[in-house]
């Protein structure tokens, strides 16, 4: 089998946490990972990433005997820990193996030729590899046609320090190994389970994985978490020398700074998990924002400008820049997200463009003042819509956004008080990285 990169890093990484691992709330995590998934007697499971069999285990006792759960890691000190827990439990676990592969290249993998699982599951590990829509799409050829894929990807606040590293080191043009950009709310997970060609059933946000909840940081603690990523724990040798070190430095504290509101980082113990099906009939999903079928629409208040969406609203990113004041005369501006292919404006003559700056350009309704709409430069594929033009009764429950995301809060107006409503903070320009794009 041949070893690259990223499964070099996963074993020397993962060796170490082996004789501990099952000490952590990986324990607790993966009980309530299965809890969301319906697995029957007699059914085949396929766990990849096994690690210390935590889930596969869980997954045994689902099936019962007459079934069988195949686990699959790449790190030798996590499997002894799975086959000696097997061993333990006898007969029980006659119906689990455990098989050394890298699960980005399953195809080398002999023991799995020609076979097909009714459940696939990947706990803890989607963001620990390059491309996770290419690994969605290489896992889904093993389920049978109409079986279930589930895996959970980071919240873009859990381990805040991680996301600064990955940050820096993209800024660097080095090397970081795992890639937990994309994943930035429910949406990015639906986003990049029906580009790999499967049905999304559910994508939940599992608060507390790790048991902390919220917590905070303040500024100047950049400087230790500097210390504990790029000096000390940098198993994957990203940060190979001194002038790279220094370097980092300055980068580090400015993206750590970036992520402050008021004076502190917060950090969000959670990850989104998602559910997946593939299609009854074995082909392949093809999500509904490219076909022509209207998911809702919207308008002005005086009709000049009105639109059909044949893709549903991404949830809500509320502007509070003062940009977005001045031109709607409120306190904040909401948007919603879209590909910009599946939007038709049917009705569009009062709509005029205003450019307020470079990389982004706005429409309005020149006869009602309505703001309508925000397209960046960046993000040629995406159109956001102000909330207020959507004709919530075109929208069903399951459809209708909810806040995900409060950004630009540095303008924030000072009266304005935010409500508990557990979306994401982001004070500054930063907001351009965020948008619900894949
Ligand atoms: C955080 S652990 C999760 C283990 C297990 N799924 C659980 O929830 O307890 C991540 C696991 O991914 C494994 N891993 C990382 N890259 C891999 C690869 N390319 N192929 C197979 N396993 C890999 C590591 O060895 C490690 O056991
Ligand atoms: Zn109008
Ligand atoms: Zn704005």
């Amino acid at each position: 089998m041949s070893i690259d990169r990223q499964a070099d890093n996963a074993i020397r990484f993962y060796e170490s946490k082996s004789r501990d691992y099952d000490d952590t709330w990986h324990s607790d995590f993966t009980k309530r990972f299965i809890s969301f998934l319906d697995i029957q007697p007699g059914q085949h499971v396929l766990d990849l990433a096994c690690g210390t069999g935590l889930l596969s285990f869980l997954e045994a006792e689902a099936v019962g005997p007459g079934g069988q759960v195949v686990g699959i890691d790449v790190t030798p000190g996590m499997l002894a820990i799975a086959a000696h827990k097997k061993t333990h439990g006898s007969d029980k676990y006659s119906h689990v193996s455990f098989i050394k592969g890298d699960v980005i290249h399953l195809e080398e993998t002999e023991e799995l030729k020609g076979r097909l699982f009714d459940v696939i599951t990947v706990a803890s590990a989607l963001v620990l590899f390059p491309d996770p829509k290419a690994a969605i799409e290489q896992w889904s050829t093993y389920l049978k046609p109409g079986g279930v894929i589930a895996l959970d990807a980071t919240h873009p606040r859990n381990l805040v320090s991680g996301i600064v590293l990955e940050r820096v080191a993209r800024r660097l043009d080095l090397p970081i190994p795992y890639n937990r950009s994309w994943s930035k709310s429910e949406s990015s997970l639906k986003n990049v389970l029906e580009s790999a060609g499967v049905e999304v059933e559910q994508v939940v946000t599992v608060n507390n994985q790790a048991g902390y909840g919220r917590r905070s940081y303040k500024m100047e603690q950049w400087d230790d978490f500097f210390v504990e990523n790029v000096i000390v724990k940098d198993v994957a040798k990203t940060f190979a020398n001194n002038e790279i070190r220094r370097k980092a430095q300055g980068v580090y504290k400015e993206e750590w700074e970036k992520l402050a509101i008021d004076g502190k980082v917060e950090e969000v113990d959670a990850v989104f998990l998602g559910i997946a099906r593939k299609p009854a009939d074995g082909s392949r999903y093809i999500s509904k924002a490219v076909t022509d079928e209207v998911c809702f629409k919207g308008g002005c208040r005086c009709g000049g400008v009105q639109y059909t969406s044949s893709a549903n609203p991404s949830d809500i990113t509320v502007c509070h820049c003062r940009a977005c004041q001045q031109i709607s005369g409120s306190d904040y501006l909401p948007f919603i997200d879209v590909p910009i292919a599946a939007v038709k404006f049917t009705h569009s003559s009062t709509r005029k463009i205003l450019k307020l700056s470079t990389f982004a350009e706005r429409t309005f309704c020149s006869d009602c003042g309505a703001p309508i709409s925000m397209a960046f430069a960046n993000d040629p594929k995406h159109i956001s819509l102000t909330t207020a033009t959507v004709d919530l009764e075109s929208l069903t429950s399951d459809t209708t956004p909810k806040v995900a995301r409060h950004i630009f809060l540095r303008e924030k107006a000072p009266w304005v008080v935010l409500s508990d409503d557990g979306a994401e903070r982001w004070g500054t320009e930063e907001f351009a990285h965020l948008f619900n794009v894949t």
